[in-house]
């Protein structure tokens, strides 16, 4: 009894910590170990990193820019490694905008950036849609909550 009660318990967080999202339901190559993070964990920090991307070229902080820019591909991997079935031509479209945003926080060139910035935009949203998660639309930021991170440029002493 005690053991069949082991094995319910086990098998009921199972059940629990399979998520039912599309895209989200296969966990990735780990013989079916539950990931230490999921994909909704791993969108929310995206989301982040989406609003400091931003942030940062409109303060026109390009070392800062092109840090978030390399985080944020992180992620999006990061997703595509955890769930086998997330369709990688749409992880692929959202990582050319970030090259392009690397290139323009290169040229530190901001309209180049608000362009690519918007085609990742699009990238988000193309994939939320094709998972029938449409609800979840992304858009460029119009105020930053991270109210502790000072996004200004350092400035050279020297
Ligand atoms: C390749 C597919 C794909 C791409 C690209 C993608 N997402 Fe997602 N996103 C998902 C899926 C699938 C979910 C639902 C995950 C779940 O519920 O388990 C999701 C969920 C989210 C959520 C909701 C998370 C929450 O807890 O509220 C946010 C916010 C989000 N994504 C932001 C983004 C941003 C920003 C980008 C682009 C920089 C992006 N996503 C790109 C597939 C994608």
């Amino acid at each position: 009894m005690k053991y069949l009660t082991f094995a319910m318990v086990l098998f009921a967080s199972a059940a629990a910590a399979q998520d039912s999202t599309p895209f989200a339901q296969q966990p990735y190559k780990t013989g079916g170990e539950v990931p230490l993070i999921g994909l909704s964990e791993v969108m929310a920090i995206s989301q982040m990193r989406h609003i400091k991307l931003w942030q940062a070229a409109k303060a026109e902080n390009w070392p800062l820019a092109s840090y978030e820019a390399d985080k944020l591909r992180d992620s999006l991997y990061r997703a595509a490694n955890f769930y086998v079935n997330i369709p990688v031509p749409l992880v692929k479209s959202a990582d050319e905008p970030l090259s392009a945003i690397q290139d323009a926080a290169k040229r530190r060139d901001l309209r180049a950036f608000e362009k690519a910035f918007g085609d990742l935009t699009t990238s988000c949203n193309a994939c939320h849609q094709a998972a029938g998660l449409e609800f979840i639309r992304m858009r460029t930021p119009s105020a930053s909550p991270f109210s502790d991170q000072d996004f200004a440029p350092v400035k050279k002493t020297r």
